[in-house]
């Protein structure tokens, strides 16, 4: 019987229970194979005895309730990196060789790792070292992974930030006042610009595109022309957004944290003195990976979950599954971490929003000629 291992590393996000529960499934009902979960993702590896951190994941339990479940039931954690392993003493260590021994340890005829953009960096390093059938499922809210159109909790991630857009505003109207809501997404915008585009935000702050005072004061004072005493405006931030001036990143409250945070903040207090009115903000934070799975995530997960199990079973390794213009597919994970997927600031989501007159706090209005519509490859 063959025996097929399933670890989640990095960041939580909804989707990986779907995609856990389609493996075991698709393994068990398929190929007759075992299938063995690996606790707290890297973390785990790096433990002795291995079967402490290991468990029989079998066909009890697997129902409805797990596949819409958010985060994971493996657990995972956020240092995957078995070439510089932080010991006891505060010094880093390369355990890549104990990583790979570990493993195999398992008898296991491959490893199926989900992750974001960090941990497929690292896979692809261990994969080059061999000794290892690797594949990878793709999943991070922040939606930043190529060659793949979506990855395991994005859809889950903006359902929510989209669904706080729509309750600032009530707040915001009722009150007069600016509402700013921070997003994740680490170095993307994709969170902040589909969520601002669907809850109807006024401005909508990326790294892709740095904002400045000018570009953020006009908006509100369009605003203020538009609507008069009854003025409310929304704004939401990405966590990394950038300034045209400086480029600076995020406000002295996040720095040397190693995180991202707090930008909200610094961005309601300066609309407040720059403007005049009261402003306030709300930091989404981790509700953006622990909500439960939407209908999205649960068929991508049972999508990519499957299809990553017929891929051990045709024995080629070394890959992540994708989605693709509505196909499930795969790429080696070298070709899938060659480049970074930021928003595509010439895309058609940023034109459409800015059709509608959201601003990006740059300055610029809509174009004056229509984008050409039916370009795939502007997904983002
Ligand atoms: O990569 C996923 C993500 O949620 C980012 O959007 C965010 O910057 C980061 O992880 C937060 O990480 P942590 O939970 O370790 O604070």
């Amino acid at each position: 019987m063959k025996k097929i291992g399933v670890m989640t590393t990095g960041g939580d996000c909804a989707g990986l229970n779907a995609a856990i529960r389609a493996i075991v499934c698709r393994g068990i009902r398929g190929y007759g194979a075992e299938v063995v979960g690996i606790r707290y993702g890297a973390e785990g590896v790096y433990q002795n005895p291995m079967p402490l951190v290991t468990f029989d994941l079998t066909m009890d339990g697997w129902g409805e309730t797990l596949l819409k479940r958010g985060g994971t039931i493996l657990g995972s954690s956020t240092t995957l990196d078995p070439f510089r392993v932080l010991m006891d003493n505060g010094e880093r260590q390369d355990l890549s060789d104990l990583f790979i021994k570990n493993i195999n340890s398992l008898g296991l005829e491959a490893l199926i790792v989900m992750g974001g953009d960090g941990s497929l960096k690292l896979l692809s390093a261990l994969k080059a070292k061999g000794g290892l059938n690797l594949l990878a499922i793709p999943k991070t809210i922040d939606n930043d992974l190529a060659r793949t159109d979506t990855s395991l909790g994005f859809s889950s991630a903006v359902r929510v930030a989209t669904g706080a857009v729509d309750d600032i505003r009530t707040t915001a109207q009722s009150h007069r006042r600016v509402l700013v809501l921070e997003v994740m997404g680490r170095d993307a915008g994709h969170i902040a610009l589909m969520s601002g585009i669907a809850g109807g935000a006024d401005l909508i702050l990326i790294p892709e595109i740095p904002y400045s005072w000018d570009g953020i004061c006009s908006k509100i004072k369009e605003i203020e022309s538009q609507k008069g005493k009854d003025f409310y405006a929304t704004v939401v931030v990405a966590e990394s957004v950038k300034t045209q001036e400086d480029g600076a990143t995020t406000p002295a409250s996040s720095k040397n944290k190693g995180h991202y945070g707090g930008i909200g903040s610094y961005i309601a207090e300066q609309i407040e003195i720059r403007t005049g009115h009261i402003a306030r903000s709300t930091a989404l934070g981790h509700l953006q990976r622990g909500v439960e799975a939407d209908y999205e995530d649960r068929l991508l997960g049972t999508l990519m979950g499957s299809y990553a199990v017929d891929l051990v079973f045709q024995k080629k390794f070394g890959c992540m599954v994708t989605w693709t213009h509505g196909q499930v597919g795969h790429v080696s994970i070298e070709e899938a971490v060659s480049c970074y997927k930021g928003v595509d600031t010439k895309g058609c989501y940023v034109q459409a929003a800015r059709a509608v007159g959201i601003s990006f706090g740059d300055g610029q209005g809509a174009q004056a000629v229509a984008p050409s519509h039916g370009d795939r490859k502007s997904y983002s």
